[in-house]
């Protein structure tokens, strides 16, 4: 029988801060009325000033682990996905994830901005159905505060921080059925992380985005890519129980919701309690499902996600955890 990857497992960590719409309002010209209308966000949660990624990684990692009932050394490798790691550049925030939970195997980052999710399913998915690995933790990571211009009110109201974890291992029946990713570089200038170049001091970070012209090119092609792979796979929107796209927009999430004439009962939509967490959006989407007891083993979750590069993908997965 083919040897098959898996979902066992989902776990998050959120940190304990959380900054409501209005808390805005008292250093920036907007309004929870403004958030709420045009993002349907909410409130966010905020790490620590000592907090860093790789802890909000580790914790939720842990979550996954256990969920897993697997042995941390059982793990064989570790994927992050984050644009807001501890270091630019080196060491990888997965390095220190490993280093974290006592173990020296294969642990590196991968760069897909909020498709990060997609991307370590399609990695994940190929290395243990070809039985290189065994058990993958893959971990979408964010402390996205520490890469936001507060004073910038058309991108810091839209981000939250927070980390959840997957456990991909070897199965043979509620596999990941197919990912698809795709770039177009073309997009680069449109949402991205700024440092000038020529700076001699350490300038911060700051992320960069012209929302209106991302959300025109966002809203066409997640309608298409959804399209897309439920043909491939000769599946219909009825056989879909979990809607779980990225969370970065109320307004996103409706489009490609009613493109697919999906019902109400399988989308699920947490962008307002988490505000858009980027590579961490859609596990936790799944977290939150799997937390309120609606998420049960063999049930068909297909995810979305667009984000900086441009970068996208789409995936059908079943449920495999307990
Ligand atoms: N409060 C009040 N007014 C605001 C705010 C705010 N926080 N932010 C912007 N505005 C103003 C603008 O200045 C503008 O004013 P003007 O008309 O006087 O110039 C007006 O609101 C409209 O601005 P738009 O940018 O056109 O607003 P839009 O309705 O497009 O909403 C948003 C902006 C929420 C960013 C939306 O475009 C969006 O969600 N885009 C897609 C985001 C996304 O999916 N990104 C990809 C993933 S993120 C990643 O990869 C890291």
């Amino acid at each position: 029988m083919k040897l098959k990857a898996c979902i066992k497992s989902i776990g998050a960590y959120l940190p304990k801060n959380i900054v409501y719409n209005q808390d805005f309002e008292t250093f920036l010209d907007t309004s929870d009325e403004w958030i709420t209308r045009r993002t349907g966000i909410k409130q966010r949660f905020k790490a620590d000033k000592d907090e860093q990624t790789s802890d909000l990684a580790y914790k939720a990692a842990l979550v996954a682990i256990k969920r897993a009932k697997i042995n941390i050394d059982d793990i064989d490798m570790i994927i992050v996905a984050t644009l807001s790691p501890d270091y630019f550049a080196m060491p990888s925030t997965a390095t220190l994830v490993a280093h974290k939970l006592g173990l020296k195997v294969s642990a590196f980052d991968i760069s897909a901005a909020c498709s990060g999710f997609i991307y370590m399913l399609e990695l994940a998915k190929s290395l243990v159905e070809s039985a290189s690995k065994k058990n993958v933790l893959i971990i979408g990571a964010e402390k996205i505060s520490s890469v936001l211009d507060y004073n910038d009110r058309s991108t810091c109201v839209l981000f939250g921080d927070g980390a959840a974890a997957c456990v991909i291992s070897a199965g043979y029946e509620n596999e990941i059925l197919d990912v698809q990713t795709a770039t177009d570089g073309e997009y680069a200038k449109l949402l991205f992380t700024n440092r000038p170049k020529y700076s001699k001091d350490c300038t911060p970070i700051s992320l960069k985005m012209q929302g209106n012209d991302v959300f025109k090119v966002a809203v066409n092609t997640l309608a298409n890519e959804v399209k897309h792979i439920l043909s491939k796979n000769n599946l219909s929107k009825d056989d879909i129980t979990h809607f779980i796209p990225h969370q970065a927009n109320l307004r996103i999430i409706n489009y490609v919701k009613e493109k697919l004439e999906l019902k109400d009962e399988q989308c699920c939509v947490c962008v307002d309690k988490y505000g858009n967490t980027s590579a961490a959006s859609i596990p936790i989407a799944i977290n939150e499902l799997y937390e309120s007891k609606k998420l049960k083993k063999g049930d068909l979750m297909l995810f979305d996600a667009f984000g900086g590069g441009f970068t996208w993908g789409s995936a059908l997965a079943y449920f495999d955890g307990e």
